[in-house]
């Protein structure tokens, strides 16, 4: 069992948790992510690491409540436990590969959509802590939806927090205020850029305009995160791939995201699961 040692909701439905969890603490990398079941019989919810403590051996897990599994998880408090925390999955981010004299001679730009902002920013803290220090892009639709603000500023070069209606820091979707940062002057040699399918979609397609090479990470698409279940399988580049097993992280100038999207959509309903199965 693996105790609970926060919980607290961030905003609506978007909860935050720090997990007892030794061996995923010792292992983890930025990028990363565990599978969470909350019973036996529970359901197998994949979730990327927010944080950890290697001293204090703790995972933070940041999660929103998109189904039955992950609504019952919202209800459980400090001093619960976890049946399982099994991790930690998936590839590392590309970054934590690089020499650190390299990325210190980089200029990196994050965009961070809504819960994306969660694996985000254990990157930028990998970063900051190597002397790194990378420009952030938070955005939400409204104020009330932009979490982690202050740990980001934290760590983060320049924060730019972007609202769709306006209602907090600028105005209008991160697209634009990536294309206003480049007309004001800056220059990105990398993007990575972490929310929704649709969000990653229109950031690459500027990033592409504008020449900054893309990394995106794919989480949003995994249902079961152990290659079975065939939910986030994915086109990069002409190549099939499974965002659980070969990413998260690709390539965003490569992904097909209407095709990932539509999948994603079909997925969500047992017909469109059985219509997919006669696809392939
Ligand atoms: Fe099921 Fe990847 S999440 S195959």
């Amino acid at each position: 069992m693996y105790k609970i040692l926060e919980a607290r909701e961030l905003t609506t439905n978007i909860y935050l948790m720090e997990v007892e969890a030794r061996r995923v603490a010792k292992r983890c990398q930025p990028g990363q992510f565990v599978i969470v079941r909350m019973d036996a019989e529970g359901e197998r919810i994949p979730l990327t690491i927010c944080d950890y403590n290697r001293e204090k051996g703790t995972v933070t897990i940041v999660f929103q409540t998109v189904g039955a599994g992950t609504k019952k998880m919202g209800e459980l408090k400090a001093g619960d436990s976890l049946h399982d925390f099994v991790g930690p999955l998936g590839c590392p981010s590309e970054l934590v590969d690089e020499p650190v004299e390299e990325l210190k001679e980089k200029s990196i730009l994050f965009v961070a959509g809504g819960v994306g902002t969660a694996p985000v920013y254990p990157q930028v803290k990998w970063l900051q802590k190597r002397g790194v220090n990378a420009d952030v892009i938070v955005g939400a639709k409204t104020k009330d939806l932009i979490i982690l603000e202050e740990e980001m500023e934290a760590v983060a070069g320049n924060l730019y927090i972007t609202t769709d209606d306006g209602s907090y820091g600028r105005s209008g979707m991160v697209t634009q205020t990536i294309k206003d940062l480049v007309e004001e002057g800056k220059h990105y040699d990398v993007c990575i850029a972490i929310g929704p399918m649709i969000m990653m979609k229109f950031v690459c397609k500027m990033t592409e305009e504008l020449g900054i090479p893309t990394v995106v990470s794919l989480n949003p698409i995994m249902v079961d995160g152990t290659g079975m279940c065939g939910a986030c399988r994915v086109t990069v580049g002409g190549e099939v791939k499974f965002a659980c097993v070969d990413g998260p992280e690709f390539d965003g100038h490569k992904v097909d995201f209407d095709q990932a999207m539509k999948r994603q959509q079909l997925y969500q309903t047992m017909e469109g699961r059985a219509l997919l199965k006669e696809q392939e």
